[in-house]
């Protein structure tokens, strides 16, 4: 008798454990989820009869969305699950959120192993945005690139599509560029970093770790990124930070900086007053080689030129900067920065690119293909939506990663807060924005800035779950969001596939 009851229990719920059911509540949550009545189960077995994709071109069918080439119809009934989309993308997504739903995120549909119950249901959905980033800062921290795979494995889960790749500053020079050979052999290495001030002294002196920060991408790596990349549907948009944000440059060619140097690869972290001089004809000599190879290596329709936080203090007494602006009959030292801005973006515009710029670059005249990255806020954003340019909001308020995301203790950071909250609070489309001004809202993107992050793992604890939320801003219909659901119900099914892929996350949702 106690053998039976025994084997009873050990065999009824061995059988129940077996077949894992699907959930669709996932993030991003899909547009439409109609759960009918039954389940189709899914095996080893029967995955290649059972699972089959279908491309639909026809726009009529997609017209609805706003993002159409990014849509995809899910249907599961009693003879398997079809999948319906425009494009390879639609079914990427599609497969993507059944993956999630079925928690098998490494593995295709059709390498199922066990049993999946299904329940039928019809699926519809798209993406709200057409532009979905998430950044990485690759200067203050060198990353190598199997943890980027990782990097936009993450991404990609969360049905994000761009990789916005900061791969210059001040603190390291990271892309190889084969004309200027000492960018990467000295610039790419920082002797020391600062971690501290001495207060006890009175002095105030930096406290230095002398550890030497150094790696950088070969253009056949890069590539290699931007193929694992565009196998997920990722873009990969390269920055090089100018005129601004160049002592890593400058330190290898200090002809190039308007008091001559010496510079050393910037060992601070903040704005140095240190910057290409606008007046040396070199200056744009050197930008354009450096982004005639970067156009050659990175296939992006778009190229990100910078243009954040430049001082104009050297310019203001540089002999050479002084000269050009009368030559120009310029009455700023910032129009320099929009004479440069210009160059680079005619340069650009021969090789078919597009410039995106952070908002400082609103101070200058734009090009009207010009894209305006909104960071400083969303007034950026705001005035180059008004003014017909293509906008990307990434306020500090709701989208800087850097910044801590609990009042626990946490490990230390650049500064601010932004909780998971703050940030599936945001929305993209300010509310003082005509309807036809709105259009010019691309999407939304994270920034994770590393001048506090060195390992994998704290990436990673930065990142999530905050790109949970993230990726319900930039897919979701902004009158589809839940806060309480998202945390109650889609969150811990995320988080649940965290643990299965290893990767580490932050306990605090607040
Ligand atoms: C920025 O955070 N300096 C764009
Ligand atoms: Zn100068």
């Amino acid at each position: 008798m106690r053998k039976t009851l025994l084997a009873a229990l050990l065999a009824w719920p061995m059988g129940l454990l077996a077949q894992n059911v699907a959930n669709y509540q996932i993030v991003p949550l899909p547009r439409s989820i109609e759960q009918h009545e039954g389940s189709f189960t899914l095996t080893a077995q029967n995955a290649a009869q059972s699972v089959r994709t279908h491309i639909d071109p026809s726009a009529k069918r997609w017209a609805q969305y706003t993002v159409p080439d990014e849509a995809y119809e899910i249907e599961v009934g009693k003879k398997g699950i079809d999948i319906t989309a425009a494009t390879e993308a639609g079914l990427f997504y599609a497969q993507q959120t059944l993956r999630k739903a079925m928690q098998m995120p490494e593995a295709s549909l059709n390498e199922v192993t066990g049993e999946y119950a299904l329940p039928y249901v019809t699926i519809k959905d798209a993406p709200q945005f057409p532009y979905r980033g998430v950044h990485i800062d690759c200067s203050r921290h060198y990353f190598p690139v199997e943890f980027l795979k990782k990097y936009i494995d993450i991404i990609a889960l969360h049905g994000c599509n761009v990789l916005h790749w900061h791969i210059t500053d001040d603190q390291g020079w990271r892309f190889e560029v084969k004309a200027l050979p000492d960018l990467t052999a000295k610039a790419s290495r920082r002797e020391h970093t600062v971690i501290g001030n001495n207060c006890m002294s009175g002095n105030g002196e930096y406290i230095f770790d002398d550890t030497p920060e150094m790696g950088f991408y070969t253009q056949d790596e890069c590539r290699e990124i931007v193929r694992y990349a565009a196998e997920r549907y990722i873009n990969v948009i390269p920055e090089i930070d100018l005129p601004g944000h160049m002592v890593a440059a400058l330190s290898v060619y200090p002809e190039l900086g308007c008091t001559g140097g010496p510079y050393e690869v910037w060992p601070l972290w903040g704005i140095s007053d240190d910057v290409l001089c606008a007046g040396n004809d070199k200056t744009l000599e050197f930008l354009k080689t450096v982004l005639g190879e970067l156009a050659d290596v990175f296939p992006s329709k778009q190229i990100h030129i910078g243009g954040d936080e430049c001082p104009r203090t050297r310019w203001g007494s540089c002999p050479k900067c002084q000269a050009k602006m009368r030559a120009l009959g310029m009455k700023k030292a910032g129009d320099l920065q929009s004479y440069i801005n210009k160059e680079l973006d005619k340069f650009l515009a021969q090789r078919g690119r597009d410039v995106i710029g952070w908002d400082e670059i609103l101070e200058g005249e734009l090009s009207e293909n010009s894209i305006v990255m909104s960071w400083r806020g969303y007034e950026g954003g705001i005035e180059a939506a008004r003014k017909h340019h293509r906008v990307i909001m990434t306020p500090t308020t709701h989208c800087y990663f850097d910044y801590y995301q609990s009042k626990e203790r946490q490990p230390l950071s650049i500064g601010g807060y932004v909780p998971v909250s703050k940030v599936y609070s945001m929305e993209p489309v300010p509310a003082e924005l005509t309807a036809e001004e709105s259009r010019y809202i691309l999407g939304a993107q994270c920034n994770l800035w590393t001048e506090y992050v060195l390992s994998e793992d704290h990436l990673q604890y930065m990142l999530l779950p905050r790109l949970c939320a993230m990726s319900e801003v930039q897919w979701v219909n902004p009158d589809q969001k839940d806060y309480t659901a998202f945390t109650e119900t889609r969150l811990p099914h995320m988080l649940k596939i965290f643990k299965k892929l290893g990767y580490t996350y932050s306990p605090y949702v607040e």
